[in-house]
């Protein structure tokens, strides 16, 4: 058995990626990559191609995550049957996801599976300054622990 996972955002530059590297590498740590697929995309078409923002490239790498092979994609309405679950960094997000119809996917928060869901979104940190990027990571990394714990339990390993 196996479970598929997509990462949502606006640019797919910055949050998204983020969470795609840091949850592939829990997902490595645990043995399970070969049971649960990781991908992201973005609900815009701005930078398709493109590799994520240099800031949140540094801000990752200095954590030991390593963005710089990943390239945006938009998600398209074909995402919400490929994927068992699509998770949105905010209610924007999730509010264009939902405007793409419907599909077999989970859609939600990816914040619902932080352990103490401290806050509801992770807040775009794209016109911020540096502190957006680490508050970017903080959230991903709680959440990541929380999204494997419930996606071991659903595999059952
Ligand atoms: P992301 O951040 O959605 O986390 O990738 C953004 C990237 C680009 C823009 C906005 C947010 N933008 O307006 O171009």
């Amino acid at each position: 058995m196996s479970v598929s996972v997509l990462f949502v955002c606006l640019g797919n530059i910055c949050r998204s990626p983020t969470a795609e590297a840091v949850f592939r590498g829990r997902v490595q740590a645990a043995g399970l990559q070969d049971h649960i697929r990781i991908d992201s995309a973005g609900t815009g078409d701005w930078h398709i191609g493109k590799a994520p923002d240099t800031r949140m490239q540094r801000a990752a790498a200095r954590r030991g995550y390593d963005l710089a092979p990943l390239r945006a994609r938009q998600v398209s309405a074909a995402d919400l049957n490929a994927f068992d679950y699509v998770l949105a960094m905010d209610h924007a997000n999730l509010r264009d996801l939902r405007a793409l119809g419907q599909g077999s996917a989970r859609l939600e928060l990816f914040m619902n599976f932080h352990p103490q869901a401290p806050v509801q979104e992770v807040p775009d940190p794209y016109y911020g300054g540096e502190d957006g990027f680490e508050e970017v990571l903080d959230l991903v990394e709680a959440t990541s622990d929380g999204l494997l714990d419930a996606l071991r339990a659903r595999l059952g390993r």
